[in-house]
């Protein structure tokens, strides 16, 4: 997509490269991560208004050490390096970078020299979080310093002829505190940005780019009635309607009352909706099957058995719509190349390659805060761009051990009650995704009189941002004890409930 004006991050591998390019975009301005080497060539034709180098845990003076194109510092394009980014454009400006004596990691505090520009509207010393191992020992000619820690003389420097600036620490985490004043000033008032990215024109340009490419062709999409599934189909609806048919189906793995509700919701959509159901085929393939990779493997499968029948019924098809996301397509470590390997989007694992389809994949660039502004803007209801993920095997990966009818009845209700109970208790939407899972072992409890050997559910509930890392959310406990009460006296099978209290890393969210 051409947009009207493009920060260009390049990644030398930092694991914070992410956070850059949601920061700017967050500030209204379009960003995108390539790999440190990306060529001359092409940063002329995407037309950067800036270029960010990204962190990262080479040194500059190692052999094959990851270093731009020596020109990027002639384009005239304003630059901003940060940690091994400052480095290089000391190192390929003609200044000097050493091992520390004192390795600096985590918080210290920045005095600021000059405040002109990058550092406009900030108080003369900020906390900022750092993680160094070199500095610099010599600035290159053309720049002055305009920052320093207790530990760092150069901390911050500037080149004003040529707009390129550097800083040791990392104003992308949290940690740094007005690390959004530092892009801020980066992006207004050196490159000149005029912050213009939107959810209204993001839903013009990419309704407008769909309809041109789609032409009058037929297009099938496979909507599980999740958040990013539904706004990639009601984008392309906005593009070419009727010409779009959205399959669901139900894989009998699905929670409760979530057929129906899906089917609510696109009774009348604009494009055709096409209800699969396909229950008893699913739950007989996985008859007796208790590996959580062969429950996956078999549910994708089918998936595609059931998605290839129906294009054979409409025929013609020739796109296919998938709601892959940003982080599904950055290319995970680009020091490796722009070669590196890029990561597959799970959710309808392998349909494309299969079916011969060409993709239509509209958030692609997007990150999912950007996708729940895009759907609101699209006029998509709160309750649907609200809903915590859900895996594509469903609740095949939270009953652990065998699939049945009779265990499915279990875990729908308990789920269904802690999912009631969130929202009675306002909590739903601070939780980036809750659950239950159905343990595969039975103990003992007493229930009036009697001995009971039954079933044990366990409750996951987690904050987190992108679901890559995790924490456990803290419930308050009347809360817990009261959706324990409910779940052990209203869901027969069950005389255990337990709270998980395990972060991601090193667990999972899900238990499979
Ligand atoms: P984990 O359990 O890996 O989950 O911490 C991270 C996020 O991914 C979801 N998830 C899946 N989604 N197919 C999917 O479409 C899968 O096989 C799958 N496994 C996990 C999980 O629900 C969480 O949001």
């Amino acid at each position: 997509m051409q947009h009207s004006e493009f920060i260009l991050i390049l990644d030398f591998g930092s694991q914070y490269t992410q956070l850059i390019a949601r920061r700017v975009r967050d500030l209204g301005v379009y960003s995108e991560i390539r790999p440190f080497s990306v060529d001359e060539k092409e940063i002329e034709a995407l037309s950067p208004k800036g270029i960010i180098l990204s962190g990262g845990p080479s040194s500059v003076y190692e052999k094959n050490a990851p270093l731009p194109g020596g020109n990027i510092f002639s384009l005239g394009i304003p630059i901003l390096g940060i940690c091994y980014g400052l480095q290089i454009i000391a190192y390929m400006n003609g200044g000097q970078v050493r091992a520390a004596t004192h390795r600096e990691y985590g918080r210290a505090d920045l005095i600021i020299d000059d405040r002109a520009d990058l550092f406009f509207d900030l108080d003369s010393s900020l906390p900022v979080w750092m993680s160094h191992g070199d500095h610099l020992t010599k600035i290159p000619p053309g720049f002055e310093v305009i920052g320093h820690t207790a530990n760092s003389p150069v901390a911050a420097i500037r080149n004003s002829k040529k707009n390129i600036f550097g800083i040791q620490f990392h104003p992308e985490v949290v940690h740094t505190q007005r690390g959004d004043s530092i892009f801020r000033n980066f992006l207004f008032k050196v490159c000149d940005c005029a912050g213009n990215w939107s959810a209204a024109s993001f839903v013009e340009t990419t309704v407008e780019e769909i309809r041109k490419r789609i032409g009058t062709s037929k297009v099938l999409c496979a909507l599980s009635g999740g958040v990013d599934s539904t706004v990639a189909a009601q984008l392309v609806a906005k593009a070419i309607h009727h010409q779009l048919t959205c399959v669901f189906v139900n894989t009998g793995l699905l929670r409760a009352r979530e057929a129906e509700q899906v089917c609510d919701d696109y009774r009348h959509a604009d494009f055709e909706f096409v209800y699969v159901e396909a229950q008893e085929r699913f739950l007989d393939k996985l008859r007796n099957v208790i590996d959580p990779e062969k429950k996956r493997r078999i549910i994708g499968n089918e998936f595609i058995r059931v998605f290839e029948e129906q294009a054979g019924k409409i025929g013609g098809i020739k796109y296919l719509v998938q709601g892959t996301l940003y982080p599904d397509v950055i290319e995970s470590v680009s020091t490796k190349g722009p070669s590196a390997t890029i990561k597959t989007h799970h959710n309808v694992g392998g349909l494309p390659e299969k079916m011969g389809f060409q993709l239509v994949e509209p958030l692609r660039e997007l990150f999912k805060d950007q996708v729940r502004r895009v759907g609101k803007e699209l006029g998509i209801p709160s309750h649907i761009l609200g809903r915590h993920p859900f895996p594509g095997p469903g609740l095949a990966v939270r009953i652990l051990g065998e699939i049945t009818p009779s265990r499915l009845d279990i875990l729908r209700p308990a789920d269904s009650i802690f999912i009631e109970e969130l929202r009675k208790n306002n909590l739903y939407d601070k939780i980036w995704q809750a659950f239950a899972v159905l343990l595969p072992v039975q103990t003992v409890g007493v229930m009036g009189d009697e001995r009971t050997y039954d079933n044990v559910i366990a409750l996951r509930a987690v904050t987190s941002r992108d679901g890559m890392t995790a924490d456990w959310a803290n419930i308050p406990n009347d809360v817990l004890a009261h959706i324990s009460n409910r779940i052990i006296n209203e869901v027969k099978g069950v005389n255990r409930v337990v709270y998980d209290i395990s972060s991601k890393p090193p667990s999972t969210i899900e238990w499979e």
